[in-house]
């Protein structure tokens, strides 16, 4: 790719824009000392470092530079002598001789080295000085790689007819929103606005108000326990469209995260293949199954299904194969594994060693294996497809116990690196609506929010028994990159009367409904279009198209692992006055 020149007041080219067909022009190029190496007392050579690259300038005569000082640096592009040809370097045919120096900032020395060492810094001070971490050629490539899917995604979305629309920052808390973060209203004393967790309800209000097709790249805000893919702030890319199916839907976002991964990887992500929620969960063991690798879950609840082996008396019984890993597979290992399995939720972990017995049959050896019969041991074997030199693994539970403890165990044993196996993007669809029925209650737990729209072909279902509602489908569907979840979505209710039904079922009472989304369900009143939405977190796209396994290398500023600043310090008290104003006031600290 040609990088243009860029020029300025001060510089006629950025670095990496020099090449040999400079060769013999005066240039002026500014930037930062990367690397100085003296050539005897009168010769230095500069690394000059700008957001393009490295070049190298030949610099004689006694001048005081340093690493990271600025400089303007003034001579002739000239070819390298023979020999010394950087191929590793952009610049690397060419240097500058004759160089003028004039030294725009002098700098202390850095705290840490800015080149690929960094990596190899505690995380912490590289974040204190981000300013600095940010001149690192990786971070500069990922900002700009960022700046080119966001640019990606809206010429996307432009030209599929939405349009963009800001909604507030400052909203209104809702009772349940126990990961909002709120700020208090200095003309309102001891009265809270929060912050955003999404645009959810602002999008609605804007298909109520005719807008048609919305988006918008919102920044999101929600006070949760941080993890790799985790952070307090993020950005989505949210959109919104009315009388549209969710056909429309998924094509609409095919189409914007195929730009995207264009954009950032020069790569066409082909069809992007669907699965149901149901088979997602039997195949994988998960609602965002990693589909890099096989190694599925295999049922193997009807090989026993009458068995005398107690612990396998469940409602299901899966199994997985761990190909050839017999031999690294140690006992400490397996012993660690049954322990994970536990953690996970299961009652425990069965395992069998897959050898060649002396008839040349697979013989699996296991703790468990007396218990079983001679057909049991040959079923395992036929269903999994078990060679010898295998380790498989069964779990036997109620059936989401197994699949979720199976599809972990599965992650563990195979999953490749992040920046491995390609891209395998996924549509998971048909989740379910409720996730499950509260014991105490009786009543279901929706699976999103209560505002989704249930599966046609299953409405009947709502007016069955409680135990039968598990198997509403709803018309809710996730986007899943490499085992992540990239965006969810679903198909609105519209109606007045089906979300009555809901809330009935749920057993929000109307006085509640008004509490805590009042103003959504005064606007449904005045003529909703069937309406439908979706949104992608931004950082997680970014950072898988760039193979990085957390999302703080993808952005500028974040925050540590325990929600702080080191750079700004956030969070920081405020003085008494301001507490004043605002009307609150602390209470004193308790440990
Ligand atoms: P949901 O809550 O699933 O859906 O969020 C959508 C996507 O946003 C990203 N995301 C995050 N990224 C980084 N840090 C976080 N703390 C974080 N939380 C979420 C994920 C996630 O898949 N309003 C609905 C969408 C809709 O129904 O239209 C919503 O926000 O990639």
């Amino acid at each position: 790719m040609t990088i243009e020149a860029r020029p300025t007041a001060m510089r006629t080219h950025v670095c990496g824009s020099l090449g040999v067909d400079n060769v013999g022009e005066t240039v002026s190029v500014c930037g930062w000392v990367a690397k100085r190496r003296e050539h005897g007392e009168h010769l230095a050579f500069v690394d000059l470092r700008d957001h393009t690259g490295l070049l190298q300038c030949v610099v004689e005569g006694s001048v005081d530079v340093r690493s990271e000082y600025v400089l303007r640096i003034t001579g002739t592009v000239a070819e390298r002598p023979s020999g010394t040809v950087n191929p590793n370097l952009v610049t690397g045919a060419i240097e500058i001789v004759n160089c003028e120096v004039e030294v725009l900032s002098v700098a202390e020395p850095p705290p840490f080295p800015l080149d690929d060492r960094a990596a190899e810094v505690d995380e912490t001070i590289r974040l204190k000085y981000r300013y600095l971490d940010l001149r690192r050629e990786q971070m500069q490539r990922h900002l700009r790689a960022r700046a080119a899917m966001n640019s990606a995604i809206r010429s996307a979305m432009d030209a599929q007819g939405f349009v963009e629309v800001e909604t507030p920052m400052l909203i209104a808390s809702t009772p349940e929103g126990a990961r909002d973060f709120v700020v208090p209203s200095r003309l309102h004393p001891g009265s809270f606005y929060a912050l955003p967790q999404s645009p959810q309800l602002f999008k609605q209000l804007c298909m109520i108000g005719g807008v048609d097709r919305y988006y918008q790249i919102a920044r999101c805000m929600r006070d949760e326990d941080l993890r790799a893919d985790r952070q307090f702030e993020f950005s989505q890319l949210d959109a919104e469209m009315s009388f549209a199916s969710q056909e429309d839907v998924l094509e609409v976002i095919t189409k914007a995260v195929a730009d995207a991964t264009m954009a950032v990887r020069g790569a066409e992500i082909g069809e992007i293949p669907r699965m149901s929620w149901r088979e997602a969960m039997n195949r994988y063991g998960s609602d965002k199954p990693d589909i890099r690798f096989d190694m599925e879950l295999t049922e193997l609840t009807e090989v026993f299904a009458s068995t005398g082996f107690k612990a396998f008396g469940a409602e299901s019984i899966k199994g997985i194969c761990h190909k050839g890993a017999s031999e690294n597979t140690s006992r400490n290992k397996l012993d660690d594994l049954t322990d994970s399995a536990k953690r996970w939720g299961a009652k425990g972990l069965v395992w069998m060693r897959a050898s060649e017995g002396d008839d040349g049959e697979v013989e699996l050896n296991s703790p468990i294996a007396k218990f079983l019969s001679p057909d049991e041991l040959s079923g395992i074997v036929a269903a999994l497809g078990v060679e010898p030199g295998d380790v498989c693994y069964l779990v036997a539970d109620q059936w989401n116990r197994t699949c979720h403890v199976l599809g972990l165990l599965r992650l563990a044993l195979g999953r490749p690196a992040t920046h491995e196996g390609g891209l395998q993007f996924l549509w998971v669809i048909d989740f379910p609506l409720f996730e499950s029925v509260d014991e105490v209650t009786g009543k279901p737990v929706p699976a999103h929010h209560p505002f989704t729209m249930p599966h046609p072909e299953d409405v009947g279902l709502l007016a069955g028994e409680p135990s039968e509602m598990l198997n509403v489908r709803s018309q809710a569907y996730d986007l899943v990159l490499n085992g992540w979840e990239l965006g969810s979505g679903s198909v609105r209710i519209h109606k007045g009367d089906v979300q009555q039904q809901i809330f009935n079922l749920l057993g929000i009472s109307s006085a509640e409904a008004a509490e805590k989304f009042g103003f959504l369900l005064d606007a449904f009143r005045y003529g909703a279009p069937p309406h439908a939405g979706f949104a992608f977190g931004m950082d997680r796209l970014v950072a898988l198209l760039l193979g990085e396994d957390n999302i703080r290398e993808v952005i500028a500023f974040p925050k540590t692992q325990s929600g702080a600043d080191p750079l700004t310090e956030a969070p920081t008290g405020i003085d008494q006055d301001h507490l004043e104003d605002l009307g609150l006031r602390l209470l004193p600290k308790t440990t």
